[in-house]
């Protein structure tokens, strides 16, 4: 199983001050030694971390795959068409959102925009990817534009899994839609897993590359790396974190030993 480490909060914690420090282009070299595949960064539309010159820097001086998440806004897709990333992940961007919540809406008319962008950065060799939740219909739809990837937005597992066991209900960050019986929560955290596990079957039965990702950390992510399907994940928020006590080389070892173990 291949890790793709998401940068994007270093240039978080960089456009918290407005300066240059820390550099995210530091982090892919670390990042090789470390072990990692990958490095996934994501361009928003309003470029509240990574930059257009981060990525360029990336792609240009990266020896790792580069995995750029963006949205089909057309400025955006002409941009990356640019930059040629060895892959762009389509993902859904909303402005006030403080990560990206869920999947992409595979209902018309984002299907048309989403039709076009990949076919658009298909035309010019980079390989395609859609961010979608674990259902049939995402999925049918993958299949129906053409993408080479799919990555499953693992953040409703990632969500329970806090709440039964991260103490995230004591917390004002408690997912009140998910402050609920123990026991009922255990019966949603296993239905998470049985829909990406069969989400998996399906996608590989129609030839699907799969990767999955979004809230997976040292405690939660045993259980998705033992999907066997699953041929990569992309995790960030909890690397960056742990890298914060242990530097980013170790934080990022200790993910991909885990990964491995549980393979
Ligand atoms: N994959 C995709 C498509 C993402 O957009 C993100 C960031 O939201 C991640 C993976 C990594 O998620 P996290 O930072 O929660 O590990």
């Amino acid at each position: 199983m291949l890790l793709g480490v998401n940068i994007d909060h270093i240039a978080v914690l960089r456009e918290a001050r407005k300066i240059n420090d820390p550099d995210p282009l530091e982090a892919v070299f670390i990042a090789k030694r470390a072990g990692a595949d990958q490095i996934t960064v994501h361009l928003r539309e309003d470029r509240r971390h990574i930059q257009d010159e981060d990525v360029k820097r990336i792609i240009q001086s990266s020896s790792l795959a580069v995995n750029l998440e963006c949205s089909v806004d057309p400025d955006i897709v002409e941009i990356v068409a640019d930059l040629k990333p060895h892959r762009a992940t389509f993902v859904p961007e909303k402005r006030e959102e403080v990560t990206t919540e869920g999947g992409l809406d595979m209902n018309e008319p984002n299907f048309s925009n989403l039709d076009k962008a990949v076919h658009y950065l298909k035309a010019r060799e980079i390989e395609t990817s859609l961010f979608i939740d674990p259902t049939k219909e995402a999925i049918r739809g993958a299949k129906t534009i053409g993408v080479e990837w799919v990555e499953f937005h693992t953040g409703t597992y990632a969500n329970i899994y806090a709440m039964l066991f991260s103490g995230l209900s004591k917390t004002h960050h408690c997912i009140k839609e998910l402050d609920i019986d123990r026991s009922k929560l255990k019966k949603l955290l296993k239905k998470s897993l049985l829909e990406l596990e069969s989400a998996c079957e399906y996608a590989d039965e129609f030839g699907l590359n799969i990767a999955a990702g979004h809230g997976l950390n040292y405690q939660n992510v045993e259980a998705i790396a033992k999907i066997e399907k699953i041929k990569e994940l992309n995790i960030g928020q909890s690397i960056i974190a742990r890298s914060i006590y242990t530097g980013l080389e170790n934080s990022i070892k200790e993910m991909a030993t885990l990964i491995k173990k549980n393979r």
